[in-house]
């Protein structure tokens, strides 16, 4: 029997996707930009079994459940399955090498790896080469995840990666913006709070368009995208650290003032940004940083600097936790005969 195996990345987004245009759809509000990470991956494993009359998932060392990811993977592998009529079930399992209290986007490697290894085992494909023989090219695998998980799409490339809207929602493409080798940038996640998030980002993106500040901040993103993209191609770090804490900033102030309004950021993490900021005042350390939907903060810089960030980390925060991360090349798939 052939077992399918595919390991997909965590990304990181710089220009964040914040609310989505149309829900069904998961046609998102703007074009968001990201650097996928190299340690952070989610390992899935799929082979076909005839025999069975559902999917089977479970996540690994664990039981089956019923618990709300579980149902989301569930519900992703019956719409591939029924939108290419695959005639078989499959038996999945996967495992997060990352904490998923972390903090570190958990479903968009989950989504970006079920995706990959399910279409693998369906059409018996051991590299991606024989995936787009048979129709399903990253960027196919990349809009298929993309309905798992908004976040998923990017995680199929490596590097630094987009995902544009386009003008209508047929129209969104995800695609590689500059590869890995195009700048070494690091990722220090530092890890405020171990609890799971209050707020699902899908709920997040509901109650983000209720802010007044959002038709504000959307206008205003041609404008930024380009200048993300600049600092990028440059390789400024100056440039791209300002648009990151700015980003970051805006899209929590903005759930801050829906209607229904929440706050990821938490007292230590607002202490952290404060603590960062005087440290690059002091230092001249270009680290820079950006948050997702949680209090823990991803700390940005290039990777040469990294050492001398976590010389005055460590020093002034001895207990706190973190993950080191960097730019990766995006998902890997291997087959195995048992
Ligand atoms: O993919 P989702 O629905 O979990 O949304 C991700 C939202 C952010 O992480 C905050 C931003 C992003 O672009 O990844």
């Amino acid at each position: 029997m052939k077992i399918y195996k595919a390991s997909a990345p965590s990304n990181i987004a710089f220009l964040k996707y914040w609310g989505k245009q149309d829900e069904k759809l998961q046609w998102p509000s703007n074009n968001s930009l990201s650097m996928t990470l190299n340690e952070c991956q989610t390992f899935t494993t799929a082979c076909v079994q005839n025999s069975l009359k559902s999917f089977s998932f479970k996540k690994e060392g664990e039981n089956e459940q019923e618990d709300s990811f579980s149902l989301k993977v569930i519900k992703h592998l019956e719409f591939l399955k029924k939108k290419y009529q695959f005639p078989s079930f499959l038996e999945v399992s996967t495992y997060n090498n990352f904490p998923t209290a972390s903090g570190v986007a958990s479903s968009a490697s989950g989504f970006a790896a079920l995706t990959l290894v399910a279409i693998a085992a369906w059409t018996e494909s051991s590299s991606f080469e024989e995936l787009e023989g048979k129709g399903f090219s990253r960027e196919t695998l990349a809009q298929l995840a993309r309905l798992g998980s908004g976040s998923a799409g990017r995680s199929l490339f490596g590097g630094y990666v987009v995902w544009k809207k386009g003008t209508s929602p047929e129209e969104q493409r995800v695609k590689s913006f500059l590869p890995k080798s195009h700048w070494d940038l690091a990722d220090t996640i530092v890890i405020l709070s171990q609890e799971e998030k209050d707020l699902s980002s899908r709920e997040a993106h509901k109650r983000v368009p209720t802010s007044p500040l959002f038709s504000l901040r959307v206008s205003g993103l041609r404008e930024r995208e380009m200048l993300f993209s600049q600092a990028l191609e440059k390789k400024d770090m100056k440039s791209l650290g300002e648009l990151l804490e700015t980003e970051a900033l805006e899209i929590h102030f903005i759930l801050m003032t829906a209607t229904e309004p929440f706050s990821y950021l938490k007292e230590n993490t607002l202490e952290f940004l404060s603590w960062l900021r005087n440290l690059r005042r002091e230092t001249h350390l270009e680290v820079y940083f950006t948050i997702d939907a949680g209090a823990n903060v991803h700390v940005i810089c290039e990777l040469s600097k990294r050492e001398k960030f976590l010389f005055y980390f460590r020093r002034d925060f001895p207990k706190t936790p973190f993950l080191l991360d960097a730019v990766g090349d995006g998902p890997k798939l291997f087959v195995t005969e048992e």
